[in-house]
């Protein structure tokens, strides 16, 4: 298939260019590059021996997304251009809402114009909100919820996708809700690269480990879990990659609209994944306890049959194979694509 990836020089984006070079399709990236670098996709190349093309513009600009589609011929699209940080949207809505909502608008618009109908959307576990422990793992089914303006924006794209699915039959929308997404290329080549301090729970481990960053600081010790500390569903970046192609070989045959969890069904804690990452390195991760992070939920984890059933897919890779990735890569890149 020929690809249109956007957001395809980010983190997800890097590694599905790769698995979907192995998989024989051709890629175009469309990227305005506000979270990454075109270094990403030179490593692409470095791996895979095939450097996606690179268009660099926005999403919400309707001259750019036109031209791009005139230039070329797509069987699929993957969108995992958008804003993700949950912190920031609360701080920065409008622009959240602006350039997920809006740009994704605009987009969607000139792919109907282009007759372009078979559409993977990177969607969140973030649509589940901060779930009832009863609905554990959670299925495509659990109550939705938006607990931010970043939770928001992925809610109202898959309504947006679900109404238009339900008013034309040629659409084919699949919406990915991710899990945790952790690890790197086994090769070290590409990975997470987060601008500032990380927020998030894999890229502060390998900061500290680095030396980049004092310690780590364990949000809570007292939730209701087996050892105090909150369990997520952490997933290989490269099953998550491979998940993606694996799905759009199916995108065609699914009718309509439909959501899909990819994870690993596996809930992990903050301890067991540090302990995890200390096995990898070989050395004990300065760490302390601290205060509930508001807003967490204690645990979440997916029930990942459906994307099983559909794609016949399952994430392959365990926390000790994510943790040794994602360290492979941080200490052969300690400043990320920057020290290139
Ligand atoms: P990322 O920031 O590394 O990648 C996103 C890419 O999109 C970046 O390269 C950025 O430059 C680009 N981009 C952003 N806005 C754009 C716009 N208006 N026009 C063109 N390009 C634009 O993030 P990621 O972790 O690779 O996430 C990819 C997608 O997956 C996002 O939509 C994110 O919300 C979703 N997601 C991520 C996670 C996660 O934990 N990483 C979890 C669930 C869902
Ligand atoms: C975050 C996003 C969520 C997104 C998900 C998947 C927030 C609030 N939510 O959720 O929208 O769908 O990623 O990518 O950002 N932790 C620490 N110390 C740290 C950092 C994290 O103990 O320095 C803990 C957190 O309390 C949490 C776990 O590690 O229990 C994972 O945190 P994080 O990586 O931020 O992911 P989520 O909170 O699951």
């Amino acid at each position: 298939m020929h690809l249109l990836v956007t957001g395809g020089a980010g983190y997800i984006g890097s590694h599905t260019c790769v698995a979907a070079h192995a998989a024989g399709h051709t890629v175009t990236v469309l990227d305005n590059l506000c979270n990454s670098s075109a270094e990403s996709l030179a490593r692409v190349e470095r791996i895979s021996g095939r450097r996606p093309r690179l268009i660099v513009g926005d999403i919400a600009d309707r001259a750019v997304v036109r031209s791009v589609l005139d230039s070329e011929k797509f069987d699929a699209v993957i969108h995992f251009a958008g804003l993700k940080a949950v912190g920031e949207s609360v701080a920065k809505p409008w622009e959240y809402y602006q350039n997920n909502v809006a740009g994704t608008l605009v987009l969607l618009d000139e792919l109907r114009r282009h007759e372009v109908f078979d559409f993977v959307f990177s969607s969140s576990a973030t649509v589940y909100g901060n779930p009832d422990p009863a609905n554990l793992p959670l299925r495509e089914t659990a109550p939705l919820a938006a607990v931010s303006p970043y939770g928001a924006t992925k809610l109202w794209l898959e309504e947006v996708m679900r109404s238009m699915a339900a008013a034309d039959p040629r659409w084919h929308f699949l919406l990915l809700r991710y899990f945790n997404p952790v690890g790197a290329h086994e090769s070290g080549l590409i990975g997470e690269d987060p601008s500032g301090i990380p927020n998030n729970l894999m890229p502060y481990i390998t900061q500290v480990a680095v030396g980049r960053l004092k310690e780590l600081t364990i949000f809570g010790n007292d939730y209701p879990t087996p050892d105090g500390t909150c369990q997520r569903d952490y997933i290989h970046v490269c099953d998550l990659a491979e998940g993606h192609v694996a799905a759009l070989a199916k995108v065609r045959e699914l009718p309509g609209c439909t959501a899909v969890n990819l994870g690993t069904g596996n809930a992990v804690s903050v301890a067991q994944l540090v302990a995890s990452f200390e096995k990898a390195v070989g050395r004990p991760l300065p760490h302390r306890y601290g205060p509930r992070r508001p807003g967490d939920a204690a645990a979440c984890w997916a029930d990942p049959s459906k994307a099983r059933e559909l794609f016949g897919w399952t994430a392959k890779r365990n926390a000790d194979d994510m943790c040794r990735d994602a360290w492979n890569w941080q200490s052969r890149n300690p400043n990320g694509y920057r020290g290139a």
